[in-house]
């Protein structure tokens, strides 16, 4: 594993060992002795964290598991603050990261930044592996992989990923975080995705095609009280108003499209729910009571998720392996 640009080249042998290394962090950070082994795995890397467009959770958990493993940080987060100002070239600024750490974690508000970036370290002497932390409204991969994590964790007793019936709901169309864990489905059997969404920001067809070229069966409604009964699980999306060029997503009824009491009580009684944060009005807070809300788990996955791809970039995972023993 060199650069994190585009989930679909993750395989399920490779997912499997991410999940068991995230478990393992987070088994070993538990005690003293096994926190302090995994902040001697990587004590001489560094990371870039390039921030452009806004995060918490995504640059709070890279920089968490950066510090985890014994890793220093740098950190741009506003442009006005770095020599871009002055014209210097997106090209020029991710090769100057490149001669000062080991690693550039990225997200930007355009589409194919971090390929680009990529791309570049690929055709220069002393390259560094780039992480897409989220580019424009296309791809999210790491975010994606930490769903999966939530997932298999959730389904651990219940025959894990495989056979369960996923709904995906809310802004499908914009949201970089359902398009990226729709490719990974490739790599779990019987999966059934319902795509919940209004017909303005329904899922694309170019993920749509993906699923088909996959033999992954979808249907789509925007009636939430019908599919909910049917659901393993429900991940569920603000609307993207970032996106906005002429305030479409005022006209949306959210009520149709968010979950409160009248909406846990046609769940499953061991279904899951999920979010990738922050949230709007979709999901009222009082169900944040309710077992079945897996959100502040999901988010916090994130982070053991972000320090297994680490670990595995870094090709540290037998040194876990001997810790863990
Ligand atoms: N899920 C997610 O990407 O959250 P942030 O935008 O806060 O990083």
């Amino acid at each position: 594993m060199f650069h994190v640009i585009d989930p679909r080249v993750f395989e399920r042998p490779l997912l499997d060992e991410l999940c068991a290394l995230a478990t393992s962090a987070r088994l070993l950070a538990k005690t003293d002795a096994g926190a302090r082994a995994l902040r001697d795995l990587l004590p001489t890397h560094r990371a870039m964290l390039y921030f452009t467009q806004p995060s918490t959770r995504t640059f709070l958990s890279f920089n968490n598991a950066c510090h985890i493993l014994g890793m220093r940080t740098s950190e741009i987060r506003d442009p006005s603050t770095s020599s871009e100002v002055k014209g210097e070239s997106f090209e020029d600024s991710i090769r100057t990261f490149s001669s000062y750490v080991d690693v550039i974690v990225m997200r930007t508000k355009e589409s194919g930044r971090a390929a680009q970036a990529a791309k570049l370290m690929n055709g220069i002497p002393r390259p560094v592996p780039v992480i897409n932390a989220g580019s424009g409204s296309d791809q999210h991969p790491t975010q994606a992989l930490l769903d999966i994590y939530t997932l298999q964790r959730s389904f651990e007793d219940f025959g894990g990923i495989d056979g369960k019936v996923i709904g995906m709901m809310g802004d499908l169309k914009r949201g970089r975080t359902v398009r990226s864990l729709c490719y990974l489905m490739k790599n779990y059997k019987n999966v059934r995705l319902v795509f919940i969404a209004p017909e303005l920001f329904a899922m694309e067809p170019d993920v749509k095609a993906y699923l088909d070229q996959h033999k992954i069966p979808y249907t789509e409604t925007s009636r939430l009280e019908d599919a909910l009964p049917t659901l393993d699980a429900i991940y569920v999306t603000r609307m993207q108003t970032e996106w906005d060029t002429a305030g479409e997503s005022r006209n949306i009824d959210l009520s149709k499209f968010s979950i409160g009491a009248q909406q846990l009580a046609r769940l499953k009684r061991d279904a899951i729910i999920m979010h990738p944060l922050p949230r709007g009005a979709e999901i009222d807070p009082t169900v944040d009571q309710d077992p079945r809300a897996m959100y502040w788990r999901q988010e916090r996955n994130g982070m053991w998720m972000r320090v297994a791809v680490l670990i595995k970039i870094f090709a540290a995972e037998n040194r876990i392996a001997e810790i863990a023993s």
